[in-house]
């Protein structure tokens, strides 16, 4: 083995460590669904019990902040269709960083910009609100931030009500009014997307900037929550009876709502994987170095391994230590290649096409300021593929965990179920969805497992819940 290979297989898992990964997740996934759990894996309450059935109907404002973007939308459903408007607005890193009052009159500044373009300002719809982080939720419609994830760190915001946090903020400006009916992890609103287009999504994952992934769990086994405060049986049927006199086929429902109401979905927060130490046999000394760097020091393991917001990062660490080595770009350490977060993750999956012949990985590497031969190409191809195929893998084995545990609640041979998935990594990656599903396949056979992308995840899937809320509301 030569020295660059030496280094790449550093990132091989073997399949016997991927079952390994494969336990641990499993363990703290349960661990995390115990009352005064200290798993790190968080196993967040969602408060939505309800997938969407096709009932619902009406205008509804959908907000969403989980990047650097925050976009408002308006979503119309009207039998079984819908449409939607929006509006993106970058989030300066001056507000990602500053005060949380800064950063939640921003959001305030950009939901009123957004309105009087649609000329909504004095609608007061209802909202749902997708907030990309972990958020300890007593009920639908508020959250206290637990931690800031993907480069946030806005001061004041952490153990506080998020929802409250931004309606203070609407007050300050006395502009507009909202009624935020549902606070939304990303992962929740793409799995309630997908699940209007597909009864069997019962899973979301969110593989971009960050990583996630939620699930529709028994509620018998949610420990941590107070099971006398879940609605009832009866709550749904007599909501269903009104339903029924209005809906000549609701047959249909009457099954899917006497099933949903025994799950709540769990948003895992499986990013904090790791946060205990369980992931160091395959940390390498890069992932250490890129970690060491980060805002958040010692915390989401898991998420710094697979996602977006780290990978390229990766990257250009093993690069530049190969550089350091005398094994690549002739031994010169450019600035450029000093330089933290340059190598975006995007440009993996631009190198790894198979589309791209090597002239053209040159020139990508050209643009960064890296002037490479055709050899130093092929060397940079390899370690961006085997950063990502470690990253894809990981996921896989995360998510085998989950599906064999729904199997399992089930106490089924067999499952055949769907993930409503959503991020760049998984759309845009020429070969992430391909390992994710060769690692589920393998380390979960008795599962039959469906991607759908999801379209419109928080845009969509946060005006669903909204629906579903406000019919709570209403009840
Ligand atoms: C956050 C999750 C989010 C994920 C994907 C993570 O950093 O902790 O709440 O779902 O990113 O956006």
């Amino acid at each position: 083995m030569n020295d660059v290979e030496e280094t790449l297989a550093l990132f091989k898992i073997n399949q016997d460590q991927l079952q390994l990964v494969k336990g641990r997740m499993r363990e703290r996934l349960e661990e995390g669904l115990k009352s005064k759990s200290t798993s790190t894996i968080k196993m967040l309450p969602s408060f939505v019990y309800l997938t969407p059935d096709g009932t619902e109907r009406g205008k509804y404002l959908a907000l969403d902040l989980g990047g650097t973007n925050f976009r408002a939308m308006l979503v119309r459903f009207k039998k079984q269709r819908y449409r939607l408007y929006h509006k993106i607005y970058t989030i300066p890193l001056e507000f990602m960083q500053g005060t949380g009052e800064e950063l939640f009159d921003h959001l305030a500044q950009c939901i009123c910009d957004f309105l009087d373009y649609m000329g909504l300002k004095k609608a007061r719809l209802p909202a749902g609100f997708t907030f990309s982080f972990p958020c300890e939720q007593a009920a639908i419609d508020t959250g206290t931030l637990v931690t800031w994830t993907k480069g946030f760190k806005a001061t004041d915001c952490e153990g506080h009500d998020v929802v409250n946090m931004l309606q203070e903020a609407i007050k300050r400006r006395n502009e507009f009014d909202l009624d935020i009916v549902a606070l939304i992890n990303d992962a929740v609103g793409t799995m309630m997307s997908c699940a209007y287009e597909d009864p069997q999504c019962e899973i979301g994952m969110i593989a971009g900037t960050g990583t996630n992934l939620c699930y529709m769990e028994e509620l018998k086994n949610i420990e941590k929550i107070d099971q006398r405060n879940v609605p009832t049986k009866r709550d749904e049927e007599t909501h269903e009876a009104e339903e029924d006199k209005q809906n000549a086929g609701a047959n249909k429902k009457k099954t899917e709502v006497n099933s949903v109401v025994s799950k709540m979905c769990i948003n895992t927060e499986w990013g904090g994987l790791g946060d205990d130490g369980c992931l160091d046999d395959i940390i390498t000394s890069f992932d250490v170095e890129v970690d060491k760097n980060s805002i958040n020091q010692g915390k989401q393991r898991f998420e710094k391994l697979t996602s977006g917001m780290y990978l390229g990062e990766i990257v250009r660490r093993v690069l530049l230590d190969l550089t350091r080595r005398g094994l690549l770009f002739k031994g010169h350490v450019t600035e450029t290649l000093k330089t933290p977060g340059i190598f975006e993750t995007k440009y993996l999956s631009q190198i790894e096409s198979d589309r791209l012949a090597l002239l053209q990985v040159r020139s990508i590497l050209q643009q960064l300021g890296l002037l490479s031969t055709c050899h130093d190409s092929i060397i940079v191809k390899a370690v961006c593929g085997a950063v990502s195929r470690r990253a894809a893998q990981l996921c896989g084995a995360g998510l085998a965990a989950v599906v064999d545990k729904i199997r399992e609640n089930r106490k089924l041979d067999h499952l055949s179920i769907t993930v409503g998935i959503d991020g760049a990594l998984y759309k845009l990656h020429p070969r992430f969805s391909q390992v994710l599903k060769e690692t589920v396949r393998d380390l979960a056979p008795q599962c039959d497992v469906t991607f759908l992308p999801s379209e419109e995840g928080s845009g969509k899937g946060a005006a669903l819940i909204a629906a579903v809320a406000r019919r709570k509301q209403e009840m």
